[in-house]
C-alpha cells in the first residue's frame, strides 16, 4: 500500500519501556525505516547499547525479543535536537511533561503518533484505537487547518483505556452501553522505567492507587467511543467508574468489567458481537494488524496475563468470564486482558501510523 522508499521515522524515548517495543516492532517494517533514535540529554551521545546499560553494564532491555542488532551501535540523539525535516513521521514515547514541548515543536512540521497523554484532551486531537474509532483520525485536518501545521499529533490512549474500549466498542455498537464499573490489575511495565515501580514495593503486594489513572480511563473511554460529528467528537454519554491497581505482573493489564447494556441481550449475543468485532478494519490488511482484534474464551481460568497476553503478537484483546450481572440494568460481566506495551503502546501506535499512511493522512 505504501510507496517506496520507506518513510523515515524517529523514535522519541527510544530507551524506555515503550520505546524499546518500538524498536522491536519497527526492526523489519515494510513501510517505515528508523533513522533516528532519540531520548533525553542524559542518553544523548552514547550508542543505544550504552544508553540502556546501567553503571555495572547490565542491559536494561525489557522486551522478550532480543535487542535488534542493527540498533545496538546507533547513536542516541537528544530529542530536543531532532531535526523534523530529516524524518517523515515521529513516534513519541516519553512522559507527558517532556512530550508536550517535544511534540509541540515537531507537529507543525511532521506527523507525530504519540503514546503520551500530552495532547489527548484537546478538542481537535483524536485519540485513535485501530478498529474502534479510526475514523476519528479525520480530525487531524482540523488540527492542521486551525493550527497552521503541516504535521499533526495523534495520541493513542492510556494503556488501560485501550483494552477497555476494544471490549466495549462491539457492545456499544450492538446494544448500547449505559454504565461501566471496572477494576484494573495493571502490570508493572505500565509504570515505565523512570522511575518505575520498585521490586520491593510490588512483590507480594497490590498497590491500590495509580496517580491520574482513573480519571484518564474515564475521560478517554467517553471520547474514544464518542461520535465524530463534522469537526468535533461528541463524547459517548457513558458513566464510567474505574478503580485502578498495580499488581506484580510483568506485562498485560487485566480488567474486571461490569457493563450495563442499553437493552437486554443474551450472553450468546454478547459473545457473538465480541467475536465478530473489527472484521472491516482487519480487511484493510495493515502489516501490524492481528488476525483477530478480540479473542473470546469460554475457559473460566482464562484470560491470564502470562499465558494469553502475546496472542496475536500482543495485538489481540482476550475476553473471558462472560456472565450476567444482576446489579446493573441489562448487566454483563467480563474479564479483559490486553498487552500494555504492545497493543497499549508501541505496536498499537504503529498500527495507527499504518492506518494514517494507508488513508493518505500521513
Ligand atoms: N509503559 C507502558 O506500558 C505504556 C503504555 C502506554 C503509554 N505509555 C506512555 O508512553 C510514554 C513512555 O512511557 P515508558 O513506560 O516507556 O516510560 P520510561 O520507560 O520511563 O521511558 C521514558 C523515556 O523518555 C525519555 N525521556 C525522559 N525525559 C525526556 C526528555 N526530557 N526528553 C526526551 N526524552 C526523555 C527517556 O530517556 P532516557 O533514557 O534518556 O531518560 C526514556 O527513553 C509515557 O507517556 C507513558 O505514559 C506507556
Amino acid at each position: 500500500m505504501s510507496e517506496s522508499p520507506r518513510r523515515r521515522v524517529a523514535i522519541l524515548g527510544a530507551t524506555g519501556v515503550a520505546g524499546q517495543q518500538f524498536l522491536v516492532s519497527l526492526a523489519d517494517h515494510p513501510w517505515f525505516e528508523v533513522t533516528a533514535l532519540a531520548a533525553s540529554a542524559r542518553s544523548a551521545g552514547r550508542s543505544y547499547r550504552e544508553a540502556i546499560a546501567d553503571a555495572h553494564g547490565h542491559l536494561r532491555w525489557g522486551c522478550q525479543e532480543p535487542l535488534p542488532e542493527r540498533f545496538a551501535a546507533r547513536p542516541v540523539i537528544d530529542a530536543a535536537a531532532l531535526d523534523p525535516d530529516a524524518v517523515d513521521l515521529v513516534f513519541s514515547a516519553v512522559e507527558s511533561d517532556a512530550a508536550r514541548s517535544l511534540e509541540e515543536r515537531l507537529a507543525p512540521h511532521v506527523p507525530v503518533v504519540s503514546t503520551s497523554s500530552a495532547f489527548r484532551y484537546e478538542d481537535d486531537v483524536p485519540i485513535v484505537v485501530p478498529g474502534v474509532n479510526h475514523e476519528h483520525a479525520a480530525l487531524v485536518k482540523r488540527q492542521q487547518r486551525e493550527r497552521g501545521w503541516k504535521g499533526f499529533v495523534v495520541p493513542i490512549p492510556n494503556c488501560t483505556a485501550t483494552g477497555l474500549v476494544v471490549a466495549l466498542a462491539p457492545l456499544v455498537r450492538s446494544f448500547g452501553v449505559k454504565a461501566v464499573v471496572l477494576t484494573s490489575l495493571q502490570a508493572v511495565s505500565g509504570a515505565g522505567r523512570s522511575p518505575g515501580v520498585a521490586a520491593l514495593d510490588i512483590l507480594d503486594n497490590v498497590i491500590p492507587y495509580i496517580p491520574k489513572e482513573e480519571d484518564k480511563v474515564q475521560r478517554e473511554t467517553q471520547k474514544i467511543l464518542g461520535r465524530l460529528e463534522g469537526d468535533r467528537i461528541a463524547p459517548l454519554e457513558l458513566a464510567v467508574s474505574a478503580t485502578c491497581t498495580r499488581v506484580g505482573v510483568r506485562d498485560g493489564h487485566t480488567l474486571a468489567v461490569s457493563a450495563g447494556l442499553g437493552r437486554e441481550a443474551s450472553l450468546e449475543q454478547v459473545a457473538n458481537a465480541l467475536r465478530c468485532f473489527g472484521r472491516e478494519f482487519l480487511d484493510l490488511g495493515l502489516p501490524s494488524a492481528p488476525a483477530e482484534l478480540i479473542h473470546v474464551t469460554d475457559d473460566p481460568y482464562h484470560p491470564q496475563p502470562r499465558v494469553d497476553r502475546d496472542r496475536g503478537g500482543g495485538m489481540t484483546t482476550v475476553v473471558g468470564r462472560l456472565r450476567s450481572d444482576g446489579v446493573l440494568d441489562h448487566g454483563v460481566k467480563l474479564v479483559v486482558l490486553s498487552h500494555n506495551t504492545k497493543l497499549g503502546a508501541a505496536r498499537g501506535a504503529l498500527l495507527v501510523a499504518e492506518y494514517l499512511v494507508q488513508r493518505g493522512l500521513a
